[in-house]
């Protein structure tokens, strides 16, 4: 029985019960005027004893089980072989069904290697739009991005159940202007992140691949967020709702020659990341990199406790229970904003809401960055921290140094998995609505400070008078 039945009938009722609190500081609007001007209104820059409820990413904010604590005091330490090390294989090569697999400190790592090791100067990489530390590795191995995801992933309206899907015409395409040999794979994400959490069908993943069997193109998969991908094909996929989410993962990573993952995410811990293939030739060249980059090809930059508890994380992501709770919680917070008509992209993602920056702050101007703008409002309102994902994350084009405006020009409000309690999402969806009430008042931002690399990280603004 794929569809556990739900003993408890509430929408998204936590599976688990709170064992340990870490206290937060409840702060005044005059404080986090200061706190946001002094980090030049960029929440990346905020400091998090300053934050009251942490919306800024999924990455690494998860609540640990007890079983994966418990897994921390059996870390096995040596420098080469640990035990954990053996058990976070065998738990590879069981949920994503690829035989070999390195480790690595988090999931750009992985990206690196991969980009390294697949891509030559001059090359194609299409992807189902761009997340930007993916996107910025293949660059640097001196590949041209080029995104092949369908139109309705750039409209924020678009009701479309599987918006992260491949559009077949754009891949096609692309091969008749450079050619499938300047192709060395499509990098296939779900749910897409940047696209707000959309999923793509299974049926879209054997399209892809008939086509680049066809073409001799390989298809490599970011799974650092599957276990969603696999709860959306189960809801809303023909054929699906029977089979499990373990079942749906496995026939997911099935199409892909490999895989990289960043544990900080499905895998519920704080640090990690994986890279793991099929392609043995490629496993050998990223077993050899990573001892130069991470570390020991047992170890690669992690500790022996930390690969113990992404082993255990593995066998968690994959519950029935706890996966429906992750998400369903995410669209009991989406709800709740439509209730009062504030814009957020359609459907409701997996790990975040997206509130439309473009809509939400119509009366701006694009170059005074309303995303940037409406998160730093968002916090100075309620201390709530929420992330820019619009111009600002899509950064500068190579060739031309213009800025890239995306279609999309979002706020993302992302939940950390196990953390936060229904209170909190209510706290966080009055803010947002006062601020929406607001919104006309709003002044916009100017950037005074911009670094080369993925620059949402550390840019710097003031506010316009
Ligand atoms: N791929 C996706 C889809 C991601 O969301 C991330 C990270 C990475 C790769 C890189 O992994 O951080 O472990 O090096 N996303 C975080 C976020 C940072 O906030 O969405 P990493």
């Amino acid at each position: 029985m794929a569809k556990k039945k739900v003993v408890v009938e509430a929408a998204w009722a936590e599976p688990f019960k709170i064992k340990v609190v870490e206290p937060i500081k409840m702060t005044t609007k005059d404080y986090r005027l200061k706190c946001v001007e002094e980090a030049g209104y960029n929440t990346f820059l905020l400091k998090s004893e300053d934050v009251y409820i942490d919306l800024l990413t999924d990455s690494g904010t998860n609540a640990m089980s007890d079983r994966q604590w418990a897994g921390m005091m059996m870390g096995d330490e040596a420098y080469a072989g640990s035990r954990n090390f053996y058990s976070l294989w065998d738990n590879v090569k069981k949920y994503y069904g690829m035989p070999y697999f390195v480790p690595t400190h988090q999931g750009r790592a992985a990206e690196h290697m991969v980009s390294q090791i697949l891509i030559k100067k001059g090359d194609y990489v299409p992807g189902n739009m761009y997340f930007t530390t993916t996107r910025l590795h293949q660059e640097l191995a001196g590949a041209t991005f080029v995104d092949v995801i369908i139109d309705e992933a750039h409209n924020p309206d678009s009701e479309h159940p599987f918006k992260g899907n491949v559009d077949l015409k754009k891949l096609d395409k692309l091969v008749k202007e450079v050619g499938a040999d300047k192709i060395p794979y499509i990098c296939i994400a779900g749910p897409v992140n940047m696209a707000g959490g959309q999923p793509f069908s299974m049926q879209n993943l054997k399209d892809v691949q008939t086509f680049c069997k066809e073409h001799k193109i390989k298809m490599w998969f970011d799974a650092t967020r599957a276990c969603e991908n696999a709860f959306f094909i189960q809801e809303r996929e023909k054929g699906y709702a029977d089979k499990t989410i373990p079942q749906i993962l496995k026939e997911m990573c099935s199409f892909f020659e490999g895989l990289w993952v960043s544990a900080k995410k499905d895998l519920m811990v704080n640090i990690g990341g994986i890279l793991a293939t099929r392609n043995k030739k490629v496993y050998e060249k990223a077993r050899n990199m990573v001892v130069v980059y991470e570390g020991l090809h047992t170890y690669g930059g992690l500790a022996g406790r930390d690969m113990e508890a992404m082993a255990i994380g593995m066998e968690e992501m994959v519950e029935y229970d706890n996966i429906r709770m992750r998400v369903k919680q995410v669209e009991y917070a989406g709800k709740q904003l439509e209730k009062h008509g504030v814009p957020i992209v359609r459907p409701i993602g997996g790990h975040a809401i997206f509130l439309n920056a473009n809509k939400f702050l119509s009366h701006l101007p694009k170059e005074q960055f309303r995303a940037q703008t409406l998160a730093s409002e968002i916090y100075i309102e309620s201390g709530v921290r929420a992330m820019e994902r619009g111009v600002v994350s899509a950064g500068r084009d190579p060739k031309t140094g213009d800025h890239r405006y995306p279609k999309l020009e979002l706020v993302r409000l992302t939940f950390p998995r196990r953390v936060y309690t229904q209170a909190h999402i209510d706290v966080m969806v009055e803010a947002i609505v006062k601020v929406y009430k607001n919104r006309k008042n709003v002044k916009g931002l100017k950037m005074t400070y911009e670094p080369e690399y993925l620059r949402f990280f550390q840019a710097r603004f003031d506010r316009l008078k």
